[in-house]
């Protein structure tokens, strides 16, 4: 499952160090190799000698280690590794890491690297809870951390709540995820609090080790070698997705057509230009778990690109002869191979919005049509498309919820969350 990748593994000084044996031996098993960091706190509660015996390596915990530096360097530690994972994730560490901290041999890889992060949390329920640790995760989700857990239960302390370590099984799964491999059933996460009000939910970890694949924006379709084919879509609502998949754990495939968006941090950006282009990339990030096909792309594109730039010369006005572009939607909704099991089709209407999108579910065959009121009439200041703010409908396999009219990100959030729980309705959890 996970041959020939390498894992990074930071122990943070908590109670559920102790499993951090067991997840080394579960990568090493997976055919993952493994090069742990302990912090300082973490030798408290596992020793060095237990965790190199497990993973064969020499474990590192000083940043001013001499023998360390010349043997590799801590930005050379920092980016040896597919994946840095920190299990316990420790508030202190998770503060640090938030902060940008780079006080020790942890706090200082973490900053250094260029990979991407998954933190497993672990501690007291009240600290989890505490509202500097949640704005603490807040932060780490958007600069693209990947979290799993924690689970509710019984914990060292006494108390019983949100803040265990998510088993090493389930860790072991979610690493797999966001390394590409098959993930491994994972028990449902635990909830958390609400962090960005009444519809901006999404659960944490609702989609950690899920592969969620997203199109946004427009498509071009040239004309000539400087003239083409657009709409308005700015790809607002498509990177809003993607932003709030991978804030719910997901890894995240970001087919993009050409906008002026910045990438979105700790996501898999594709850009492309045209819809065959858009058709060839969304098929070669396949499989993916769930697919949100939120750009708007060109029905059309002209029969022929003509190679140079067509002269006003007087003549005749050059007719424009159209042909179909590529029905990605439909594709992959009856894709033979490869169908997520959940896919999402966005219908941009401007009359008649809900009875059309039913109609475009049938048609293309997908689970869950949102459709969105384009027209002037929308109530939306400036119309839908390029603004800040969206009113949907969401048309599923069981019934149709139109949400309030929100900004894109908690339109978003609202969608992801909502996904996330279809999906796995769908799975049979
Ligand atoms: C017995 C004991 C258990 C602890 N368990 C946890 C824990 O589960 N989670 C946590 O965030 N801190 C826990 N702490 C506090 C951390 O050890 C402390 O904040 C430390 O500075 C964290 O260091 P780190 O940044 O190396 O992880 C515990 C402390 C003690 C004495």
């Amino acid at each position: 499952m996970l041959q020939g990748r390498s894992i990074l593994l930071i122990v943070g000084g908590g109670i559920a160090a102790y499993k951090s044996a067991e997840l080394v031996r579960l990568i090493s098993k997976s055919g993952g190799a493994v090069r742990v960091l302990l912090t300082k706190a973490a030798r408290e509660f596992v020793t060095p000698l237990t965790l190199a015996s497990l993973s064969g390596e020499k474990v590192y915990e000083d940043l001013f280690s001499l023998t360390d530096e010349t043997e590799m360097g801590h930005i050379e530690l920092s980016r040896s590794a597919d994946l840095v994972v920190v299990a316990p994730a420790t508030a202190d560490l998770m503060a640090k890491a938030a902060n940008g901290l780079a006080n020790d041999l942890a706090s200082t890889t973490l900053l250094a690297t260029d990979k991407r992060v998954l933190m497993a949390p672990a501690m007291n329920v009240r600290m989890w809870l505490h509202p500097a640790t949640q704005r603490n995760l807040s932060t780490l989700r958007r600069d693209g951390t990947a979290i799993v857990g924690p689970n509710e239960g019984d914990m060292a302390c006494g108390e019983f709540g949100p803040g265990r370590m998510a088993e090493p099984v389930e860790i072991l799964a979610a690493i797999s995820g966001l390394l590409g491999g098959k993930g491994i059933p994972m028990p449902a996460p635990a909830p958390i609090p609400e962090l960005s009000g009444p519809h901006g939910v999404t659960a944490s970890g609702a989609l950690t080790g899920k592969h969620v694949l997203i199109t946004a924006g427009p498509t071009h379709e040239p004309i000539d070698p400087v003239r083409y084919i657009a709409n308005r879509s700015s790809g607002k609502q498509g990177y809003a997705l993607a932003e709030a998949a991978r804030d719910a754990g997901a890894r995240v495939t970001l087919v993009s057509g050409p906008v002026t968006l910045p990438p979105p941090p700790g996501v898999t950006l594709v850009r492309v230009e045209t819809a065959r282009e858009m058709d060839e990339a969304v098929e070669a990030a396949l499989p993916a778990d769930i697919a949100i096909f939120a750009a708007a792309v060109a029905d059309w594109r002209t029969k022929a690109e003509a190679g140079q730039k067509l002269k006003k010369d007087g003549k005749a006005i050059p007719p424009l002869e159209l042909t179909e572009n590529p029905d990605i939607l439909a594709r992959v909704s009856r894709h033979p191979a490869l169908r997520p099991r959940l896919v999402v089709g966005f219908a941009a209407e401007t009359e008649k919005v809900v009875d059309h999108a039913i109609a475009k579910k049938a048609r293309k065959g997908c689970d869950v049509i949102v459709a969105n009121d384009v027209s002037q009439e929308s109530g939306i200041a400036g119309g839908v498309m390029g603004s800040d703010r969206n009113r949907v409908h969401l048309i599923g396999p069981e019934g149709t919820e139109t949400l309030p009219e929100m900004s894109k990100s908690e339109v978003a959030a609202a969608l992801v969350a909502r996904f996330a729980a279809l999906f796995d309705r769908l799975a049979g959890k």
